[in-house]
């Protein structure tokens, strides 16, 4: 009677442990592919004063006022050290045809900005031309989480061009389309 309870009880507690297991990376990362984002590249001046560069999707706004962003830098990528030296940084909003830019700064070759069109801000980072727009970025924080660090800037600098954007869905390059429904029309005054 005393071993049926003691298996009773251990058969809950390992229910209960099935329950709050986390789900496996294979299936996080297959369901997270299916958020569509936009696709940055995130620059900084290095101590040496090369340009370094690396492409982001995982970039988000956080706070208005002040206002902050945040993105994720892989503990694998070579960037995390560029990216914890930085002082400052900038996140470069990539157009719909910049694929090539994104691909560029997502491989791993040397001398990613050979050929890449991009001026400097007055506190040396890389803004790249042809985007739809740049934040400039003093880091004021870094976070490690699980296999990433959380990169967290206050935005001292803005600029926005417009024009298609670069998307990332379903581990695939994505433009958008036009929805089918037409658009409300603009109230009169609006
Ligand atoms: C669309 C796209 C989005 C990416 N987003 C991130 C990201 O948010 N964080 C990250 O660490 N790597 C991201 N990567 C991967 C890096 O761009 C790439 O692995 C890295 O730059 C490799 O070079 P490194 O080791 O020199 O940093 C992304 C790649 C692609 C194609």
């Amino acid at each position: 009677m005393h071993f049926l309870r003691v298996f009773v009880i251990l058969a809950v507690l390992r229910s209960e442990d099935a329950k709050i297991m986390p789900i496996p990376p294979d299936l996080f990362r297959r369901v997270m592919s299916h958020f569509a984002t936009g696709v940055t590249v995130v620059t900084a001046r290095q101590p040496s004063g090369k340009p370094w560069g690396f492409t982001v999707n995982s970039f988000t706004s956080v706070s208005l006022s002040p206002p902050l962003v945040l993105f994720c830098v892989d503990h694998a990528a070579e960037s995390l050290a560029a990216m914890s030296q930085a002082e400052y940084f900038a996140v470069n909003f990539l157009a719909a045809s910049q694929e090539v830019i994104s691909r560029r700064f997502a491989s791993r070759i040397p001398g990613r900005f050979e050929g890449v069109d991009y001026r400097e801000s007055p506190r040396g980072s890389p803004l790249l031309a042809g985007c739809l727009g740049f934040i400039e970025c003093r880091k004021i924080a870094s976070h490690l989480y699980g296999d990433h660090t959380i990169i967290v800037g206050e935005v001292l600098d803005a600029e926005a061009t417009g024009g298609d954007p670069l998307l990332f869905y379903r581990s695939a390059y994505a433009r958008i389309s036009p929805s089918p429904t037409p658009s409300t029309p603009p109230r009169p005054g609006h």
